[in-house]
């Protein structure tokens, strides 16, 4: 077992770095750009832990992309989350538009693959300026230190207080959003520039959190029972600016209902590709406090996580994802009715969908859906399991991830969902034994 965990670890490795030293594609390779320090710093540094994130499967994806022998154009990221897989279109020679609907989310791809450059502040003298303004501001109490942390931070009371973040962070927040809050209400700040900021601060103030990437809850003492990962918990919020790429083509992000996006773009694309959320956890609420910051909004919450004596209000989570965002996805019983709508509405040369044996739609479902809308094929590998906390025993510690190649021009030849499905039954024979 052991021998064969390392074999597939060194699977990934080796696909990881063909992904990124693309001599046998069509897509351009030029030295510079593809040298792996400068690909890994755009690619993988600077990316918030986002539950459903793309980053090891990446390699896969980059795959798919290559199968449809497309080396330009326009790629759609219809669930774009962290970004990171617009960024790797980004960064092999496409024309992005990213989208999804949490307003964290926006912000952070505004930044990171709408801009190519950064805005120039000229209002407030430079981007250098602003950041050395804004880490050096004093703390002050604010809506994040107040609802969100510990009063002392030695001795918390962690029957009622809440525990994101240390009390000093707290502070730090509030002084530094507050000031960002000036700047925009007064017009110092663009649409550009603000978004710069709000990506350094969404990665920051995860860095600092004391979760383990996801906002339902905190852990109980700083860095929990084990004190994992006290040096970044305890260390200081610092913004620091988003390393960005050029790829001198005009790249768009948009906030809103994929199946809106779909049905208004009015733009042939030439690849889609589709992660929509897998499982019944809306992402609105495991990342509130992100969205919070990134509206600045303050949304009224209980001060004390215990109501009346009782303890109810853990995490206070903001309940906006109820009624503006509340994804199908999220639910079995409606994702592959949104999945087929979504399908057939894009108008694109190729979809391609990334789908996990982890998730809650039913392969056979899937694979109907996409035979139906072109000619379908397919590249898949066992991949480690995301997992925040340690696994337990009796969990596979693997799963097949696949994504699905839709050639929108063409039809499916007969049988060919047997085919799929038997490919990948096989695969996680292979896994069970
Ligand atoms: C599995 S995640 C995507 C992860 C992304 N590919 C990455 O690598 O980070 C699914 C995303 O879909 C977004 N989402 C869910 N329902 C949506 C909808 N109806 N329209 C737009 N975005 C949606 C969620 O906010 C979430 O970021």
């Amino acid at each position: 077992m052991e021998n064969r965990k390392k074999n597939l670890e060194y699977e990934q490795l080796t696909l990881l770095t063909s992904a990124f030293c693309p001599l046998t594609s069509n897509i351009k390779y030029k030295a510079r750009d593809h040298a792996a320090v400068r690909t890994q710093e755009y690619l993988f540094n600077q990316l918030f832990p986002y539950i459903g994130n793309k980053r090891k499967l990446l390699p896969l994806i980059f795959e798919a992309i290559l199968k449809t022998e497309i080396t330009e154009g326009l790629f759609v990221d219809f669930f774009s989350g962290s970004g990171v897989v617009s960024r790797l279109a980004k960064k092999n020679g496409f024309r992005i538009i990213a989208n999804d609907w949490e307003p964290y989310s926006f912000f952070y791809n505004h930044a990171y693959i709408e801009q190519n450059k950064y805005p120039l502040f000229e209002e407030l003298g430079g981007l250098e300026r602003v950041y050395a303004c804004l880490n050096s501001l004093e703390g002050v109490h604010g809506y994040i230190s107040e609802n969100y942390c510990p009063w002392d931070d030695k001795n918390p009371d962690i029957k009622r207080e809440r525990m994101f973040f240390t009390h000093k962070n707290g502070m730090k927040i509030d002084a530094m959003r507050e000031k960002i809050f000036e700047w925009e209400k007064t017009e110092k700040i663009s649409l550009s520039e603000k978004s710069i900021l709000l990506s350094s601060f969404i990665y920051s103030v995860s860095y600092v959190s004391n979760t383990s990437g996801v906002f339902k809850g905190f852990h109980n003492g700083w860095g929990g029972k084990t004190g994992t990962a006290l040096y970044r918990i305890l260390s200081d919020v610092k913004l620091i600016p988003p390393i960005l790429f050029d790829n001198k083509l005009k790249n768009q992000v948009y906030q809103t209902d994929s199946q809106i996006l779909a049905e208004t773009l009015n733009k042939k694309v030439n690849i889609t590709y589709l992660d929509p959320p897998y499982n019944q956890h809306p992402y609105g609420s495991n990342y509130h406090i992100l969205n919070t910051i990134a509206l600045w909004d303050k949304p009224e919450i209980n001060k004390s996580i215990l109501v009346d004596g009782k303890k109810k209000n853990k995490s206070a989570i903001r309940t906006d994802w109820k009624t503006e965002r509340r994804s199908a996805y999220n639910y079995k019983n409606k994702a592959t009715n949104s999945l087929e709508k979504l399908v057939k509405t894009v108008d694109s040369d190729y979809i391609l969908l990334s789908y996990s044996t982890d998730g809650h739609m039913d392969l056979k479902d899937v694979l109907d859906i996409m035979a139906g809308n072109g000619k379908l094929s397919m590249v898949s590998k066992p991949y480690k399991r995301y997992r925040v906390s340690t696994p337990r025993m009796s969990e596979k510690p693997y799963n097949v991830e696949t994504v699905l190649i839709l050639d929108k021009n063409k039809t499916s030849s007969k049988g060919i969902v047997k085919e799929l499905w038997n490919e990948f039954v096989e695969q996680d024979r292979w896994l069970r034994s």
